[in-house]
């Protein structure tokens, strides 16, 4: 601090006697201070070797194992030579400091070290995954989680999260659904500005706040079959339209990076994709950080076809935009002979050299590269009180109520025996859900122990496991019967192994694994009041468990506090407000299913639903089991009173919601707009804002939403994006399916 405000008093004075003008201002004394730092950069440039500067963009992974750092002599020397800018996977103060006291004392430049990890949904406290947090339509939560989580990580040397994914995900076949936010891009664009922000903060310069990334770019959730890593063959307007606005919404939060897609997009591999890279993120969204391949993405580009060998994969790679190969070697190996030959120039690697040290510069690591290894913080500032009380609140944000029939939930005070009955009931390894970080799973609050936390001594608590996630085992079945049998109400503990979700982890058939669904029938026929409570990583096929189920409670893997947070709401002690922003097939043969379909030339009738020559299956109807936006409460809601206003460009639309139930209750208000007739075809409806608000039992809200005509804008064929005047309808409801509308006209 001091040393700070000497050197600006010595700015002062110098800027003081070379302008010959007595009166200098703060904004000026800052901007020297930006321009030093630019100078720093470019100085560093000048006195580096291509083999440093190759360095700097090299990112290697530390060897890291279960029970801490096992120092790898290989990327310690990589780090001595001067042949590593960044790692991947190293974190607690001791080890990095060590590994980044190589960097500054032991290099030749003493450029420091940036330590990048996947930090993607908490650090040490975990929250629930992104799938769920984005169901909680709650973004100063969801900023809140990511500020923790950067709080968390910084605290443990880290500097750089490999976060937000943004990718829009219409297949729940695809494993890493569960790491984003959903199928809705208008959503997926005000989460990923708040998940940048919650990273970032307001200065990336402060010790407790992280470089994000927004990643994959792009495209990569809209692999064919929702099987990962898979081709991605989409039309320019698609791209537009749905997956890239997420990505812009991240540049225009001023994220500091972003990380390539496996996929290849028209038959490009991203990690060669230079109209991606350099002309659209760069040129045209001005972006002005850097731009790392994925996990040996560049060398992978052998394997797509697109280069013989990693040689010429390094040169495609560079030469579109890539500035940082993640683990790959190959800009570091193969940089000098592509050089010589021409085949790259000294000027693109100068600038992807730029960008990496400018993110180095903006962390503040060339002032104090020790800035993130602070013992103290380490020891104070991870899993506090108040951030775990606000974990566990999250958890409960982010359940949905799929279903709750003769007010099966929440669990009736007069219940004085409840037998916890399933595979998932107990299981503290997944509540982690995928990309765990630092989290431990011994941390971790399981259904069982909430349920047990809450019902003190009142009520009896009872597990039996019934069988396991997976295999066709039932010798568990009796016993979890008879416990069914002798007690007055049941919960079923049901879904997914956490590694059933995340990289690598699609499958085809997305109902219960295993024999879980016998389970719950054997179960539930018992007719114990019987509430299934469901952990995943993805929309389920559930229609089975529909079928018997009387009360279903979605939970996704809620993280550290999962088992307080649940039993939160199975409890009544949170009324569950959360809402899918992934629409639930019926079964697999409806995929890519989500809410904002085109109408078609020949649709389908719910009021006849047998027609024929429509565009509909002949065995299962076109809806979805449940619709994207589906949530509900312990207490209920009604609509009414739609108005639409307008005055010039400005749209204001009037609803009248209202809480007719027993309880007070937040509910999730979702607006959505229909462009009736369009030059080129239009969605039946498309989310265009939502309002979460608390309705006391009895009370009215009036609720005004405002929009401008620029969000009726759409791309078009030229990928201009602009509005076209006629026919509206806003509809405003609980869900997507469920609303009422009024129609509009623009001029
Ligand atoms: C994943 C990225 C991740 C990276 C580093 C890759 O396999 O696709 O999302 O950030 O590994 O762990």
């Amino acid at each position: 601090m001091v040393k700070s405000i000497l050197l600006r008093l010595q700015i002062a004075f110098l800027l003081f006697s070379f302008s010959g003008s007595s009166f200098i201002t703060l904004a000026q004394i800052q901007s020297h201070e930006e321009d030093t730092g630019n100078a720093k950069v470019e100085s560093l440039l000048k006195k580096m070797t291509l083999d440093e500067k190759l360095g700097q963009l090299s990112l290697f992974m530390s060897d890291w194992d279960v029970t801490g750092p096992k120092l790898n002599d290989n990327y310690r020397n990589l780090i001595r030579e001067g042949k590593a800018g960044a790692l991947l996977n190293a974190y607690t103060v001791d080890f990095v400091r060590e590994l980044q006291r190589i960097a500054v004392e032991e290099t030749r430049l003493k450029i420091p070290l940036l330590f990048g990890y996947d930090v993607i949904h908490g650090h040490r406290t975990i929250f629930p995954i992104p799938l769920g947090q984005s169901c909680t339509w709650d973004l100063a939560a969801i900023e809140n989680a990511d500020r923790i989580a950067a709080k968390e990580a910084t605290a443990e040397g880290i500097n750089w999260t490999y976060a937000p994914m943004v990718d829009i995900a219409r297949d729940p076949r695809w494993g890493r659904a569960s790491e984003g936010s959903g199928e809705d891009t208008w959503l997926g664009c005000k989460i990923a500005e708040a998940r940048v922000k919650g990273f970032q903060g307001k200065d990336l310069k402060a010790n407790n706040t992280i470089l994000a990334c927004a990643k994959h770019f792009a495209a990569y959730g809209a692999a064919q079959a929702g099987r990962d890593y898979h081709t991605v063959d989409i039309s320019q307007l698609s791209l537009y339209e749905w997956y890239l606005p997420p990505f812009k919404a991240c540049v225009d939060a001023g994220v500091a990076s972003f990380m390539t897609s496996f996929n290849d997009i028209a038959g490009i591999p991203s990690t060669a994709n230079k109209w991606l890279l350099s002309d659209l993120l760069r040129g045209t969204w001005e972006f002005k950080g850097f731009v790392v391949s994925d996990y040996t993405s560049i060398n992978e580009m052998v394997n797509h076809g697109i280069a013989a060998t990693v040689k010429d994969a390094a040169m495609l790679a560079l030469n579109a935009g890539v500035d940082m190969d993640m683990q790959g070697s190959a800009f570091l190996n193969f940089g000098d002979a592509l050089l010589k030959e021409d085949k790259i120039k000294m000027e693109r690697i100068d600038e992807a050299v730029r960008v990496v040290l400018e993110a180095k510069y903006n962390l503040g690591l060339f002032d104090d590269p020790y800035l993130y290894c602070n013992k103290q913080r380490q020891e104070n500032e991870i899993m506090t009180a108040e951030d775990l009380a606000f974990a566990r609140k999250m958890v409960s944000e982010s359940c949905v109520l799929l279903k709750n029939e003769k007010q099966t939930l929440p669990i009736p005070d007069n219940v004085r025996t409840i037998a916890v009955i399933g595979p998932l009931a107990d299981s503290k390894k997944d509540m982690l859900g995928s990309w765990s970080a630092a989290g431990k799973w011994e941390n971790c609050i399981t259904l069982l122990e909430g349920i047990k936390n809450l019902a003190g001594d009142r009520v009896g608590v009872f597990y039996e496991k019934g069988c396991n996630v997976s295999g066709d085992d039932k010798s568990g079945f009796d016993a979890a019967i008879n416990l069914a049998q002798s007690s007055d109400y049941v919960i079923l503990a049901l879904g997914e192994n956490r590694d059933m979700s995340g990289e690598a982890a699609s499958r085809s058939s997305i109902d219960l694994p295993g024999v879980q669904n016998d389970l719950a029938e054997a179960v539930i026929k018992i007719g114990k009041p019987t509430a299934a409570v469901l952990f995943n990583g993805r929309p389920l096929a559930i229609t089975r468990l529909n079928l018997s189920a009387l009360a279903i409670l979605e939970t996704w893997f809620g993280g550290t506090q999962a088992g307080n947070g649940i039993a939160d709401v199975l409890f009544g002690i949170y009324n569950p407000s959360g809402k899918l922003t992934m629409t639930f097939p019926r079964n697999e043969g409806q995929i890519p299913v989500f809410y904002n379909y085109k109408n078609t030339g020949r649709p389908y009738n719910q009021k006849d639903p047998d027609a024929k020559y429509v565009s509909r299956y002949l065995d299962i109807s076109n809806e979805p089991l449940y619709p994207f936006g589906f949530g509900l409460s312990y207490t209920t809601f009604f609509y009414s009173g739609i108005e639409v206003n307008l005055s010039g460009t400005d749209i204001h639309i009037k609803v009248d919601v209202s809480n007719t139930g027993s309880r007070d209750g937040e509910e999730v208000v979702q607006l959505y707009i229909q462009d009736k007739v369009g030059s080129i075809t239009r969605p039946v409806k498309e989310l265009k804002g939502f309002q979460k608000v608390m309705i006391k039992k009895g009370e009215t809200k009036k609720l005004i939403f405002s929009l401008k005509a620029d969000d009726l804008a759409f791309y078009h064929p030229d990928l201009k994006k602009y509005w076209e005047p006629g026919e509206f309808v806003a509809y405003v409801g609980t869900n997507s399916a469920e609303t009422i509308s009024k129609s509009f006209w623009m001029k």
